[in-house]
């Protein structure tokens, strides 16, 4: 099996693409060893040329952690519910294909135990863009001025499932699923639970605010984060192929969809997420 560096237009995200990988069969050890060791420090793989069923990429979650069942009924597959559809012609979007995920965040922070990772499956691509931008955000806590990093140390924010200062259109819940996604309050600052190293852990689209200060004062705070933190030397741009399995880390990436193409044509992925840790 090959391990290569591919398609790093900025030299701080480490992204690794792996070939000779496939994951409708079961792996050696070593092999599995190998491809979570690459995923932990590289934090977002890319398996190329898989050829999944719905409960192939179960299984194929299973290499890396425990699959989960994700929050809105209505992207779920029946059989099997851990994974999800997402797509521009989502049943969510009515008559009109539209984009979704445009904004940059990280899965499921609205949740007290987010999702680990998230695994996204090529199933249709459209003839141009529609790419996936990624940020990776223990190369912002390590590229922070001091000051800057001083003022965040310790605190945490209160993460809302429709927060005050997202910019997203987000899905309507179920009462049910209301009642499962009330606010929540993550630090902003996270260590991770594996390598144990700092990444900043925001996610613009579902931060309401920053505890202990005014209004005033968190927006002014989450501003500055936002803008050191979306900076395109931290971005990596990743240009699909049909058949591309996507890992990414949760704990120390943020992520967003392009809507460069056109959206009339299908752009859609078969998702699964990883059951996580609660954020320390
Ligand atoms: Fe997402």
């Amino acid at each position: 099996m090959n391990t290569a560096e591919i398609d790093i237009e900025y030299r701080e995200m480490r992204v690794v693409s792996v070939s000779g990988v496939d994951l409708t069969k079961a792996l050696s050890d070593s092999h599995i060893t190998l491809l979570n060791d690459s995923f932990l420090s590289h934090h977002i793989l890319c398996l190329r040329g898989q050829t999944l069923t719905p409960h192939q990429l179960v299984s194929a979650g299973r290499v890396f952690g425990e699959p989960q069942v994700q929050l809105l009924g209505d992207y779920r597959l029946d059989d099997p519910p851990e994974v999800s559809v997402i797509s521009n012609y989502n049943k969510l979007g009515g008559e009109k294909p539209h984009v979704r995920a445009t904004h940059w965040h990280t899965d499921d922070s609205y949740f007290a135990r987010p999702a680990k990772a998230t695994m996204l499956f090529a199933m249709a691509i459209p003839s141009s863009g529609g790419s996936t931008q990624f940020i990776d955000t223990e190369a912002v806590l390590n590229a922070m001025p001091d000051e800057m990093r001083r003022g965040i140390e310790g605190r945490r924010a209160v993460h809302k499932y429709h927060s005050r200062r997202g910019k997203a259109v987000v899905a309507v819940r179920t009462p049910e699923e209301e009642a499962l996604t009330p606010d929540v309050s993550h630090p902003l600052i996270r260590t991770h639970p594996e390598t144990g190293r700092k990444a900043l852990y925001i996610n613009p689209n579902r931060i309401d605010h920053v505890e202990g200060l005014s209004i005033a004062e968190s927006d002014a705070l989450l501003d500055e984060l936002y803008d050191f933190a979306f900076d395109v030397r931290f971005q990596y741009r990743h240009h699909w192929q049909l058949g591309d399995l996507i890992i990414w880390d949760n704990c120390c990436t943020m992520h967003r969809a392009s809507t460069d193409f056109n959206v009339f044509e299908r752009r859609e992925f078969q998702r699964l997420l990883l059951k996580g840790e609660v954020p320390i």
